[in-house]
């Protein structure tokens, strides 16, 4: 599936917030969703300013498919980037999407500090943070070495 080619609403925002939600935007272009039909992008912004983006992926084998999140950071950890201070979240639908639990657990492992901000058509609809989307989690601590 093709993501539409609308644009995101983006009144508001700083210019470099702006170029972050367009980012996320724009991946969901990238979306392989042939099953599902519903494309997600995202994009995550380190302390440094730089952008990595992603989109989902699925898979004939459904089970196998990875969310536009992780497709994101596991890029974005590949290719040297640390200290993940947003995470954007976009997809064409009335209300934001949250990130899925398999997401959230990665999110707190590599972005435990960064703000999530759900974005549809109409622009950034939700701001939250990794931790308040999974409080308690099960981290390196919880192993106890
Ligand atoms: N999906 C994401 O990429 N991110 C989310 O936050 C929620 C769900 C994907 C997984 C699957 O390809 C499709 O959306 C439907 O669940």
């Amino acid at each position: 599936m093709t993501a539409a080619t609308t644009a995101v609403a983006v009144d508001g925002l700083s210019p470099a917030d702006a170029a972050l939600v367009q980012a996320a935007w724009a991946a969901r272009a990238g979306a392989q969703c042939a099953y599902s039909g519903f494309a997600v992008g995202a994009a995550l912004r380190t302390a440094a300013g730089t952008v990595h983006t992603g989109a989902n992926v699925e898979n004939a084998s459904y089970t196998l498919g990875c969310c536009a999140e992780r497709v994101a950071i596991f890029h974005a950890l590949t290719h040297g980037a640390r200290r993940f201070t947003h995470v954007v979240v976009a997809t064409d639908t009335a209300r934001g999407t949250a990130p899925c639990g398999a997401c959230r657990q990665i999110l707190v492992e590599f972005a435990p500090d960064a703000a999530v901000w759900l974005v549809t058509a109409r622009g950034v609809v939700e701001r939250t943070t990794v931790r308040e989307l999974l409080p308690r989690a099960f981290d390196a601590d919880a192993l106890d070495r």
